[in-house]
């Protein structure tokens, strides 16, 4: 008993610092020199935007409801990626649908860094990142605004007394409604079979209707966008052989 305790909480540290026992490069280990000067050049990049918390208590921010006139100049569908990390979904997505807007959200400024220097360095013009928490979704949205949501490899908070923080909570689910379109899309890739089986059974009690449900997506018949591409955190679990999850929901009648 103790050993597995011992080996499930290794595992959850891993989502925290993959160093812990990959012994490979990652964010984690980053010196601060470097770290400092990924932040510097945050500062510099136009497509991302970094909100204080003073900022967020003053109203909303300024291109809510309207991202796609004030920043994309398009009327194209925007569609968001949840601790997007250093950003592949919001990268990859918009290399391959120009006509979509991909918007990447994530605390944590040395892994977006790594997104938003891909957007400049390939010109892509239909994606951008937040630095913010999620729970400040709607503060930067409003309802109808977004499309679709993924959320990759999300931290899977095991504690029930953290079940408020999994982005699959109901808590959580409640601030995607809240901006999402009518019938909106949610995708949910993870590795973690207690959160995929937890995500199921949100979604049925939330009237979330599933649309595609893998449990070892890469040997399941599923192709498209879940499996073209691949996340920092995903090729890690992939490389221990653990079987990725692959949820597709949508929020049946939400706008009512
Ligand atoms: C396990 S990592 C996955 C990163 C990336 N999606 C991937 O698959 O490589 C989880 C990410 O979610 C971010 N995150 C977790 N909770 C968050 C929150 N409430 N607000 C913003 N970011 C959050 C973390 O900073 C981290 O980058």
């Amino acid at each position: 008993m103790f050993l597995f305790c011992f080996i499930q909480n290794v595992k959850h540290l891993n989502y925290l610092c993959p160093i812990v026992y990959l012994f490979r490069l990652s964010p984690c280990n980053m010196s601060k020199k470097n770290k400092l000067a990924r932040f510097a050049e945050n500062k510099t990049f136009p497509h991302l935007f970094q909100v204080s918390w003073e900022q967020i208590s003053n109203g909303p921010f300024t291109m809510r409801g309207q991202w796609r006139e004030q920043f994309f100049r398009n009327n194209h569908p925007i569609v968001l990626e949840l601790g997007c990390g250093k950003g592949e979904y919001t990268v990859g997505l918009a290399q391959a649908s120009p006509d979509f807007n991909y918007i990447g959200i994530d605390i944590k400024g040395a892994r977006l860094w790594r997104g938003c220097k891909t957007i400049q360095e390939q010109n892509i013009t239909n994606a951008a990142f937040i630095r913010t928490k999620i729970q400040h979704l709607e503060h930067f949205f409003a309802k109808d605004e977004v499309q679709e949501i993924w959320i990759t490899f999300p931290d899977p908070q095991p504690r029930s007394s953290k079940e408020n923080k999994r982005l699959t909570s109901p808590v959580f689910l409640s601030r995607y409604r809240n901006i999402l379109s009518e019938n909106g899309i949610i995708h949910l890739k993870t590795d973690d079979t207690a959160l995929y089986e937890y995500s199921l059974e949100v979604f049925e009690n939330e009237n979330i209707r599933v649309l595609e449900n893998y449990s070892d997506l890469y040997n399941s018949d599923c192709c498209g966008k879940a499996v073209e591409i691949s996340t920092f955190y995903e090729k890690i679990w992939r490389s221990q052989g653990a079987a990725i999850k692959y949820i597709r929901g949508q929020f049946a009648g939400s706008n009512g």
